[in-house]
């Protein structure tokens, strides 16, 4: 074929190529079999000075004009598809501004966590520390170290859940087995006062273990706020001016408080602490069985006994403590009828918090 009629050809064909290029990769294949080092075109252009002399001028010319046309081609194709590209992407990318939001779900603190965190916040805005104690716990210092006898009831199996003995087999036989879920935060009494020397200011809230079957007023597990202050001169006055404060604070400037004589084994006087009901004011009604009155918490005079199990020297220190059960304290602030809702985990009812 005469070299004029082969750039025609090359011209039209890649004319072709490029308008049908559907990508920017294939338009630079179409770039590179014509104008690469090894294209058709520069193949022609290197042959130049093979040709005869006449010829030159007319081929050399044409060879350009085909170069210009096919690059300029090649540019504009390449505008083209870039821009395309560009769209495509966009478009792929694109937001719907229209589309609603997404609604995102706040968790809150339960209930109990909140009630937990407002009494400890009473405390320590009268200058007392917050601890922490193991909900695993000994024999030891859930009963012995608090003064319990070997033979109390709240010893025995019916009563207390106990884990495992220390050889770490499954127990369940009294006696063999001394590890058990705390039945009580009074333990922490004896930790705070094996670690820390006097004066003590502490409140200790956490989780126990009772096996009770859950009722309206009973969980087997619930959350009691211990306190302990142990101090030189420490008085029962100090007791219920300190328990006057909280009920009020917790429950409403409203609210009368009553201390009635108890018994419990680590503390000696005892009492134990009602605040008139919320619901009648006093009057009685089905929420305080018709006594105008709902214990809230059992407190006392710490037991010399303790403080000596504990090595704290009872000649020189007096100290009082107290026990609040956490859930009684939420259902007497929210007069709530039964504490299973507390722990059902219904977020109908937890919502409302
Ligand atoms: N631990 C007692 C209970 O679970 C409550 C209690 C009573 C705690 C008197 C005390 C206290 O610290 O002094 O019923």
């Amino acid at each position: 074929m005469a070299v004029i009629d082969e750039l025609q050809d090359i011209e039209t064909q890649t004319l072709a190529k490029v308008s049908s290029a559907q990508s920017l990769k294939e338009l630079d294949e179409v770039r590179v079999d014509v104008l690469g080092r090894k294209g058709s075109l520069t193949n022609i252009l290197k042959s130049m000075s093979s040709l005869a002399p006449e010829e030159k001028p007319i081929i050399g010319k044409r060879a350009n004009e085909v170069r210009k046309t096919i690059e300029s081609a090649l540019e504009a194709r390449h505008e083209a598809l870039e821009e395309a590209e560009l769209d495509a992407q966009i478009e792929a990318q694109a937001l719907d501004i229209t589309l609603p939001g997404r609604h995102k779900v706040v968790g809150s603190q339960h209930l109990i966590s909140q009630i937990e965190e407002q009494m400890c916040d009473i405390f320590t805005s009268i200058g007392y520390k917050v601890y922490d104690g193991p909900q695993v716990e000994t024999d030891y210092y859930n009963f012995t170290a608090l003064n319990t006898p070997e033979d109390h009831p709240a010893r025995g199996m019916a009563d207390t859940f106990y884990v495992h003995d220390l050889s770490g087999e499954q127990s369940r036989v009294k006696g063999e087995s001394d590890v058990l879920l705390r039945t009580q935060t009074s333990g922490v009494q004896v930790h705070t006062m094996e670690n820390l020397k006097p004066p003590i200011y502490m409140v200790a809230p956490g989780r126990v273990y009772r096996r009770d079957v859950a009722d309206p007023t009973h969980l087997p597990m619930f959350n009691q706020l211990e306190g302990l202050v142990v101090d030189e001169g420490i008085t029962f006055g100090d007791l219920k001016g300190t328990l006057e404060y909280f009920c009020k604070e917790i429950f409403g400037a409203d609210r009368k408080v009553r201390f009635r004589p108890h018994f419990f084994p680590f503390t000696e006087p005892s009492a134990e602490v009602d605040v008139s009901c919320g619901v009648c004011h006093g009057e009685g009604c089905r929420f305080c069985s018709h006594t105008g009155w709902i214990e809230v918490l059992g407190a006392g005079m710490v037991d010399p006994k303790v403080f000596e199990f504990s090595g704290i020297d009872p000649e020189k220190y007096t100290g009082f403590a107290f026990g609040i059960g956490i859930e009684r304290v939420a259902a007497l602030h929210y007069n709530l009828p039964d504490l299973r809702m507390l722990v059902e985990g219904d977020m109908r009812f937890l919502n409302q918090f």
